[in-house]
Formats: C-alpha cells, sequence, structure tokens
C-alpha cells in the first residue's frame, strides 16, 4: 500500500498540461515519487510551442544508487513469485495501461510533438499490447532435460539476472521502455530505467500507474542526462544487464561499461534502412508504402526510417512524384489536432541537426530537393520545431545524407536498373537493422530478402516494431533482439545446469 497521496489524478485525464505539471520534478523510486538528491531539475519543453510544460529531477549518481537499492531490495520476493504470477500482474499493468490510453496519447503528443491522431495513440495502444504480450508468457520460462549419462538427471532452469537497467531515447518512449520493462519483469527481474531528457513524463506516468498493481521497487524510473545519471546506472555494481536504446556513439560507451563489468548488454542504435521498389510492384500501394516506411508521421524520426528508396528505373519519375504528390497533402500542425498528420521535430538540437543534413544535400551540384506540407501558420505554433519533409534526388552515394542516419523527415531517392548492384548497394551501408522490398515477383522478393543484411525485412509492406516480432539489427546496428519470446529468455535469464546422480 502507498503511504503517501499521489500528487497525479486516480482515474485518466484529458489535461495533459495539468498532468505534466503534476508529474513534475520527480524520478519514481521505491513506488514514490521524489525529487533528485540534489535538489536540481531541467526543463521540459512542448517542442510544438517552446513553453515550458514541466520541470523534470535531475538525477545523478546518488539517485541511479537509491533506485539500484530498491530495485535490488524488491527483486527477491519478485522472482520467488510464479512466473506465471509474475505475467498475470504484467497483464493486469496491459489493461490499466489501456484505460489510460487516451491520456498517455495526449501527453506523449505534447512532451514529443508527435500528432495525436497518426502517432501518439498508436503509441500508447501498442504499449498496452507489448504488456498483454509479455503479461501471456510467464509459462515460457521453462528449461530443458538433457540425456546426459545413466543416473544422472540433467535439467536446465531459467534464472532471472537481477537488476536491469535501461535507457531509453525520446522517439517512442512508451513503447521502447515496455519493449525492455515488460519481459524483464515477466522473467523476475526488477527494472531501473533512465529515461530520455526530452521525454520524460508520460514514461513517468505508465511508471506510477504499474506501481498500482506491481510491488514497490520493482519498478523505477530516472530522469536525467546521459553521462551524469545514465553512465553511473551502467556502472552501478548491483546491475546486473543493461539495455539500450539510442545512437551508435553512446551505444559504443554502454557497451564498453558493460563490458569492464562483464554483463550482458542489448543495443537497439538505428538504421539506415533501405526501401528497393521494383517496377511490378503495385504501384499505389508501394507509394504509401514509402510514406509509412519513411515514418513521415513521425518526422522521420524512426530507427527503421527508409531513408534510402531505390526505384527500378522505368518508374522512377513517376513514383517521385506521386510520392511528393502525397506527402504534400499531409498535414502539418498542431499535434493535439485531430487534422494533424505531422506533428514537430522533438527539440532543437535535432532541428538544427536535420536542418544541416538538408542544407548539404540542397548545396550538392545536380542534387534536387521537392519540399513538401505547408508549414503552419496558427501564429500559436511559430516557436513550434516545425521542418517539411524533404525528398532528395540526384545525390551521390557517398553524401553524408546517404551513409548516415538522420532522424529526420529527409529521404533519398535512387533510380537503379539491375536487382543485383541495387543489393550490393543496399549492403553498403555500416548499419543493419531493416529493409522493404517492395515487387510482386515474390521469387525474386524471397531471394533478394535472404541476401539483405538486416534484421527485419518486410516484402510489400513495412510495419513498425511489434509484439510477438523478433526485432534487432546487424552490423553497427545493435546487439541482440526485442519484442519477442526469445528477447525475455535469451535477453533477461540466464539457464543454469541442475544435475542429480541418483545412481
Ligand atoms: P543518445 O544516444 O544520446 O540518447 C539516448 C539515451 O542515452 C538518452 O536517454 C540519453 O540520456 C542516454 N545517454 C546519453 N549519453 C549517455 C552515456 N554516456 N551513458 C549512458 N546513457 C547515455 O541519442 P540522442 O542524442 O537523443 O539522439 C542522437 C541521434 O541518435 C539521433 O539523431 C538518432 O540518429 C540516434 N537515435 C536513435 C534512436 C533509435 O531508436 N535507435 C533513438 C534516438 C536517437
Ligand atoms: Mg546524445
Amino acid at each position: 500500500m502507498l503511504d503517501q497521496p499521489m500528487p497525479t489524478p486516480s482515474a485518466p485525464t484529458l489535461d495533459q498540461n495539468a498532468l505534466a505539471r503534476a508529474l513534475s520534478g520527480h524520478h519514481f523510486i521505491g513506488g514514490r515519487f521524489v525529487p533528485a538528491q540534489s535538489g536540481r531539475s531541467f526543463a521540459v519543453h512542448n517542442p510544438a510551442t517552446g513553453a515550458e510544460i514541466a520541470r523534470a529531477a535531475e538525477g545523478d549518481a546518488a539517485d541511479v544508487d537509491a533506485a539500484v537499492v530498491n530495485a535490488a531490495a524488491a527483486q527477491k520476493d519478485w522472482a520467488k513469485l510464479p512466473a506465471r504470477k509474475r505475467g498475470a500482474l504484467v497483464s493486469q499493468c496491459a489493461a490499466l495501461i489501456g484505460t489510460h490510453a487516451e491520456e498517455l496519447a495526449r501527453l506523449i503528443a505534447l512532451e514529443t510533438g508527435k500528432a495525436l491522431r497518426t502517432e501518439s495513440r498508436v503509441e500508447a495502444n501498442v504499449v498496452a499490447d507489448i504488456f498483454s504480450f509479455f503479461g501471456g508468457l510467464g509459462s515460457e520460462l521453462k528449461g530443458e532435460s538433457v540425456p546426459f549419462a545413466p543416473d544422472v538427471l540433467s535439467v536446465t532452469v531459467r534464472e532471472p539476472l537481477g537488476v536491469v537497467g535501461a535507457i531509453i531515447p525520446w522517439n517512442v518512449p512508451m513503447l521502447l521502455m515496455a519493449l525492455k520493462i515488460a519481459p524483464a519483469l515477466v522473467a523476475g527481474n526488477t527494472v531501473v530505467v533512465k529515461s530520455a531528457e526530452e521525454a520524460p513524463l508520460a514514461v513517468l506516468r505508465v511508471c506510477e500507474l504499474m506501481n498500482r498493481i506491481l510491488p514497490p521497487g520493482c519498478f523505477n524510473m530516472l530522469s536525467g542526462f546521459g553521462p551524469e545519471c545514465g553512465a553511473p546506472l551502467v556502472a552501478h555494481p548491483k546491475v546486473r544487464k543493461v539495455t539500450f536504446t539510442g545512437s551508435v556513439e553512446v551505444g559504443r560507451i554502454v557497451a564498453v561499461a558493460a563490458a569492464e563489468k562483464l554483463i550482458p548488454v542489448t543495443l537497439e542504435l538505428g538504421g539506415k534502412s533501405p526501401m528497393l521498389v521494383f517496377a511490378d510492384c503495385d504501384f499505389e500501394k508501394t507509394v504509401m508504402g514509402a510514406i509509412t516506411s519513411m515514418r513521415f508521421t513521425r518526422q522521420g524520426q524512426s530507427c527503421t526510417a527508409a531513408s534510402r528508396i531505390y526505384v527500378e528505373r522505368p518508374i522512377f519519375d513517376r513514383f517521385v512524384a506521386a510520392l511528393a504528390e502525397k506527402v504534400n497533402a499531409m498535414v502539418m500542425g498542431d499535434p493535439l489536432d485531430e487534422k494533424t498528420d505531422i506533428g514537430t521535430i522533438i527539440s532543437e538540437g535535432q532541428f538544427e541537426k536535420v536542418k544541416s543534413f538538408i542544407a548539404e544535400g540542397a548545396a550538392t551540384p545536380g542534387a534536387k530537393a521537392l519540399v513538401c506540407s505547408a508549414l503552419p501558420t496558427d501564429p500559436a505554433l511559430k516557436k513550434g520545431l516545425f521542418l517539411q519533409p524533404h525528398i532528395f534526388t540526384g545525390l551521390t552515394r557517398e553524401s553524408r545524407l546517404v551513409r548516415e542516419e538522420i532522424f529526420g523527415p529527409v529521404t533519398c531517392v535512387f533510380p537503379f536498373d539491375d536487382a543485383e548492384a541495387v543489393l550490393a548497394e543496399a549492403n553498403d551501408s555500416e548499419y543493419g537493422l531493416a529493409a522493404s522490398l517492395w515487387t510482386n515477383n515474390l521469387k525474386r522478393g524471397l531471394d533478394l530478402a535472404h541476401r539483405l543484411e538486416a534484421g527485419l525485412v518486410q516484402i510489400n509492406q513495412n510495419l513498425v516494431v511489434q509484439a510477438n516480432l523478433s526485432y534487432g539489427g546487424v552490423k553497427s546496428s545493435g546487439l541482440g533482439k526485442e519484442a519477442s519470446l526469445e528477447a525475455m529468455q535469451e535477453h533477461f535469464t540466464h539457464k543454469k545446469t541442475i544435475m542429480v546422480n541418483y545412481g
């Protein structure tokens, strides 16, 4: 039972500004809202207006220690619960998150600038689905019996790792958190999450909701900056596993710190995902597929965004024109307005970064950008981080726009003539997260799917990550898998062998 009244409403609320203020200035440790021990906090902004909507507790090593100590204390009893009981509790969290889905959607739209109708509502519902999926998998934490020798019973059992440290980014913060904590908890671990500095609010509300069902300390949430709060979480001696989503640069730092402690690490580090369009594709479906694949409704702020599109030459011009026409019709505006298709970029830093890529593309001789979608005219949004989608043609393969992750509404389209050559080009990347192929020749599609260097290849569709889909990259896109049964078994437990000699 909680011994303090929560500052937040217990019933779902649609007043996202009031909820943001109520969550302001808190970590969530051991079942309670607490401020940073240092007393410091930092501003959280609405990227559509520039207004400060809340403060976030500025965590450091002292807060990390308090959260990890709480998680470690809770872990022993949590792990003693039968796995199916843990799963049932996580399923109850799914139901409660579902009840609060509209509230969470509005809050995430407020703090990230992602459009409510096209993005934020989808995220909130997928979060409930991920909890529900993993909640049903408690009985899958089973081991094997091994035919070792006569009179020897040899079995394996799966045991939790202990306290899991999870570090998440801002683009789909609730969803990426769910992918980490739902399997970790069902497997008998307890968790400390470090939220992204740009989006600490909706995840904090999810945490408080879960705390109504799970024992205190099972799940703890810290806000703060990477080096001051994320790094001490990875380094803490009681953290026995780290799971991270974010940039390659920070992923490497996290992996090195985990290696120092010899603890396992899961990394999801983004991509430069190719989309291959053949002339025999279903044209209209594929044009719409390019919009989905590029995640234009999320301003391209997605690790699986199809930021390199290769189109077979006979349909190249028609395809680029049709794509630009469709993107142009998308409505950019207030993320909380039901009419809005495209909201804002997350932060000024990302805004400037994406603009620098656009400037470099625009300055490239021979390159051309189709600039789509009108900027909003509402004076209330004049400080908003709105950025028009850019479709580049005529870039060289060596361009930074073609090689680096932009994480913005910018895609590069190239014509191709030969399937083998385009396959080589698609694979010529540091990344290997996702890829899609669009063709009605499934023989060719499947052949190429097997030879594309990516963790997830889709033919004639390009869905975002979902429950039950093994998800994770090769090459610099990361290590390990998320979202699937395998992810829970392989990344949140270890196998112990027990042998009994009864001869
Ligand atoms: P980032 O990798 O710096 O941040 C991700 C998380 O790591 C945040 O919670 C951050 O506080 C934390 N962090 C930062 N430094 C840390 C450290 N030394 N130790 C532990 N934790 C640390 O990503 P950022 O700056 O938000 O975005 C930069 C680029 O990264 C984007 O433009 C995009 O290309 C990529 N990115 C990829 C994502 C993905 O889904 N794979 C998500 C977000 C960003
Ligand atoms: Mg960073």
